[in-house]
C-alpha cells in the first residue's frame, strides 16, 4: 500500500465532509503524489483541447479551483474545478454527502456550495503553467434567469480557463435539470454562442434522459457551435441492487451504480453525433477497463471522481498503464484511433 493509499484509507474512516476538507488541505500544502501528466502514448485531443492523457478529475472536487496545483501533480490529464456560481452561497445544511461504501458509490446533495466567482477568478489567474484546467460552470439557487449565470461566468472567467462547462445536470438546484428541455436550451445555447470567446464549451449533461431526449439535446449543441458533451452527472435513480443502509438518501448517486447507466447514454449520444461533438464520458469509471470500454463507445477521454474516493489517488497512474496496454494489445497506435471503435 503506497503512503497515498494509506491516506486515502485513513479519510475514508472520517465523516464524508470531513475527509473531503482534509484531502483538500494536504494537496494545498503540497501533500499528495507527483505524476507527469505528459504520456508519449496515451496524448490525444477532446475536439479542439489537446491533452497530454485522457484520463481527467471530473467537477466537484474542487468547486473553488483551490487546489489545482497540488491536483496538477496527481497524474491528470484534466482537472475541471467547479461547480462555481456567481455569488458565493453556502449549499444545503449537512449531512449532504454520504459514503454507500458497500455499493462503492457515492449520494451527494451539496447544492453547489461555492465561494463564489471573484474567488474562482482569483484562483484559476494563479494556475499551474502546463496544466489542462478547465471551470465549470453552474447557477445560484436563487436566481430565476438561470441562462444569464452561466453567461455570467463565461464573461468573467475568459481567458482564464482552457475550456468551460456549463453544467444543466446538478440534481440538487430545484430547476436546473429543466435547462435541458428544447425551448429552455435553444435560449441558453444561443446567449452563450455570444458571449463564448475561443475556449471549447461543453455541455454536462444527466443520465437520466431517454434517447429521444439526447438526440434533441446532441442537435441542439451542434446548431448552436458547442464543441461537446459531457455525459454524465449523477443519477436521480436508486437501483435495487443498491445494499448499502444510506441508499435512501436524496441526492445524486454516482460510482459503480451509474456506470451502465452513464456509458448507454453516452452510446446514444456518439450515435447521433457521429463525430460532430467531441464527448467526455464519466460516471462509475473505476478501471481501464472502463476507461477504455468508454472510449470505445465514443468518448475521446474521461473523467472519474467517486472511485478515487474508494481506491485513492494512485487509481489515476494505474488507469493509464492499463488503458495503454489494452490499446496496444488491440493494435490502435493511439486513444483517439480507439474512439466509437467498438
Ligand atoms: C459531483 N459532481 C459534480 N458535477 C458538476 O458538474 N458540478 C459539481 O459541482 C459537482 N459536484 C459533485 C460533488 C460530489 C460530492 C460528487 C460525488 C459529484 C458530479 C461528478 O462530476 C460526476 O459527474 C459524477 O460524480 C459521476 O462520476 P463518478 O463520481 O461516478 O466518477
Amino acid at each position: 500500500m503506497s503512503l497515498d493509499d494509506f491516506g486515502a484509507a485513513a479519510l475514508r474512516r472520517m465523516d464524508p465532509e470531513t475527509a473531503h476538507q482534509l484531502a483538500l488541505a494536504a494537496l494545498k500544502a503540497g501533500l499528495g503524489g507527483r505524476h507527469d501528466a505528459r504520456d508519449a502514448v496515451l496524448a490525444t485531443r477532446v475536439g479542439p483541447l489537446s491533452l497530454p492523457n485522457p484520463v481527467g478529475l471530473a467537477a466537484g472536487f474542487d468547486k473553488n479551483g483551490e487546489a489545482l496545483h497540488g491536483l496538477a501533480r496527481g497524474g491528470f490529464g484534466f482537472v475541471e474545478c467547479g461547480s462555481v456560481t456567481p455569488r458565493p452561497q453556502p449549499g444545503n445544511p449537512k449531512p449532504r454527502l454520504f459514503r454507500l461504501s458497500e455499493d462503492r458509490a457515492i449520494i451527494n446533495r451539496m447544492g453547489f456550495n461555492n465561494a463564489g466567482l471573484e474567488v474562482f477568478a482569483r484562483n484559476l489567474a494563479r494556475r499551474p503553467e502546463g496544466a489542462v484546467i478547465g471551470a465549470n460552470l453552474g447557477a445560484n439557487k436563487d436566481t430565476d434567469d438561470k441562462a444569464a449565470d452561466y453567461v455570467t461566468g463565461l464573461l468573467r472567467l475568459r481567458g482564464l480557463a482552457d475550456y468551460f462547462t456549463v453544467n444543466v445536470s446538478s440534481p440538487n438546484t430545484p430547476g436546473l435539470r429543466n435547462l435541458q428541455g428544447r425551448a429552455a436550451l435553444d435560449d441558453l445555447l444561443g446567449r452563450l454562442a455570444e458571449a463564448r470567446g475561443p475556449e471549447p464549451l461543453f455541455l454536462k449533461i444527466a443520465p437520466d434522459l431517454t434517447e429521444a431526449e439526447i438526440v434533441m439535446i446532441v442537435e441542439a449543441c451542434v446548431a448552436h457551435r458547442m464543441d461537446g458533451l459531457i455525459v454524465s452527472n449523477t443519477t436521480l435513480d436508486r437501483p435495487d441492487s443498491l445494499r448499502s443502509a444510506q441508499a435512501g438518501e436524496s441526492g445524486g448517486l454516482s460510482g459503480a451504480p451509474l456506470r451502465d447507466k452513464a456509458l448507454t447514454t453516452l452510446g446514444w449520444a456518439h450515435g447521433v453525433s457521429r463525430g460532430r461533438l467531441a464527448l467526455i464520458g464519466v460516471g462509475g469509471i473505476a478501471s481501464g477497463a472502463d476507461a477504455y470500454a468508454r472510449i470505445r463507445a465514443g468518448a475521446s477521454a474521461v473523467q472519474l471522481y467517486s472511485a478515487l474516493i474508494y481506491e485513492g489517488p494512485g487509481l489515476v497512474m494505474s488507469i493509464r498503464r492499463d488503458l495503454a496496454d489494452r490499446l496496444k494489445s488491440d493494435g490502435f497506435g493511439s486513444v483517439q484511433e480507439a474512439v466509437g471503435a467498438r
